[in-house]
């Protein structure tokens, strides 16, 4: 049996999570504020972007290493040119068992198709509220509701399974949680509540405005009693539950008021080719040089599990009692 690579709190390396871009058609004001990622804003040029290529050759390191879940994220993933053919790729590695992808929606009725064929056969859809004016408000102005549903609507005529999720912020679209419940409990998608968090540095987070778990749940039970379903996998990021007498699930992702750290087996590669071992990491390992030089595969992945064995990340439990000033890396850099 191949030997684990495990971190310093005995975490394997499982989870591969790539941006492929760090531009998004959305500004979303919990991820990409306009103010901030607006026309002067400067975006990684094309030269300091992995090409498929080595991002591809990265992958196969990183299956070597134990990853066997692929996610692709942005940014908006699906701004980048010739995903499909990337995805085609990725999906013919031998040891990969997942892949997924996460997006806004808005570009799959034109890409479904060209991603389902490439073997795509699930996607992440991000909405947070049903109502045109609340949507809006939240992704700066950038797209009603409609274009979102009619991504998701491409996606299952292609033939993907859809799951959406929702970040849920007080005072802003928490009148949200029951229309959006009943309305994708029809449809047959699993929706997940996602708790706001700290990302970045721009998103003006506090804890005020934090909708916990407790407070999701309390929501939905009042209308539509839930029992809880057993974690899929160890590490599972969001808790499932199941509406009573149903099959129908949502899933709830409490990254902060009941942090997930000690399962979490989740590595991130930046556009530009670095790794980050948190979510909330302040710096992130330059991959990108090794691979334009002449290291061998070998040697990268051993520089690799040197980064994974040294890593002791638990940013979301120690939220509580950190001051964190260190400046964190962009959501739109990392995927989420
Ligand atoms: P499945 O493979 O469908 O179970 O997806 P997933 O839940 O792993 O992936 P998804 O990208 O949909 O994750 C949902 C959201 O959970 C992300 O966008 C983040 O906001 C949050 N999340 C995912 N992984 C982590 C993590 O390691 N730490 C924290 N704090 N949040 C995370
Ligand atoms: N808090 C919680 N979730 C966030 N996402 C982006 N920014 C935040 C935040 N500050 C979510 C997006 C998307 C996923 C990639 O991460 O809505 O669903
Ligand atoms: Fe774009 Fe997603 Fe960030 Fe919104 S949350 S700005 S859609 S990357
Ligand atoms: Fe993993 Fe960091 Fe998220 Fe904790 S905060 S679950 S260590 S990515």
């Amino acid at each position: 049996m191949e030997h684990q690579l495990l971190d310093l709190r005995h975490r394997p390396l499982r989870d591969l999570r790539i941006s492929v871009t760090d531009r998004c058609n959305f500004r979303c004001r919990y991820c990409m504020p306009e103010e901030i990622f607006g026309p002067e804003y400067e975006f990684l040029p094309k030269d300091r972007i992995l090409s498929y290529e080595e991002t591809t050759r990265l992958v196969r390191i990183f299956v070597s290493l134990g990853v066997k879940k692929l996610r692709i994220t942005g940014g908006e993933p699906l701004l980048r040119k010739d995903l499909p053919a990337f995805l085609h790729r990725l999906n013919q590695l031998e040891g990969v068992e997942d892949m997924a992808l996460t997006t806004n929606g808005v570009l799959l009725p034109k890409y479904a198709k060209a991603l389902r064929d490439a073997g795509l056969n699930r996607v992440t859809v991000s909405l947070d509220s049903l109502d045109d004016q609340r949507f809006r408000l939240m992704n700066g102005g950038k797209s009603g509701v409609q274009p979102v549903l009619d991504g998701i609507e491409a996606a299952v005529q292609a033939g993907m399974k859809v799951k959406i999720n929702m970040v849920v912020q007080k005072g802003i679209n928490d009148q949200d949680v029951l229309p959006m419940a009943a309305f994708f409990r029809e449809k047959g998608h699993i929706l997940r509540f996602i708790e706001f968090m700290d990302v970045g540095n721009s998103n003006g987070w506090k804890w005020d405005n934090v909708v916990t778990k407790k407070q999701i749940l309390d929501i939905l039970q009042e209308r539509m009693p839930l029992e809880p379903v057993d974690a899929l996998y160890n590490g599972e990021v969001a808790s499932r539950y199941r509406y009573k007498g149903s099959e129908d699930e949502i899933g709830i992702i409490s990254s902060v008021s009941d942090a997930f750290c000690s399962t979490c087996t989740r590595a991130r590669i930046s556009a530009e080719g670095k790794l980050y071992t948190c979510l909330f990491a302040s710096r992130g390992h330059d991959l990108r040089t090794l691979l334009r030089s002449d290291q061998t595969d070998s040697e990268i992945g051993a520089y690799i599990q040197d980064i994974w064995k040294a890593r002791s990340d638990r940013y979301s439990e120690d939220r509580m009692t950190n001051s964190h000033v260190s400046p964190k890396i962009e959501m739109s850099h990392i995927g989420g």
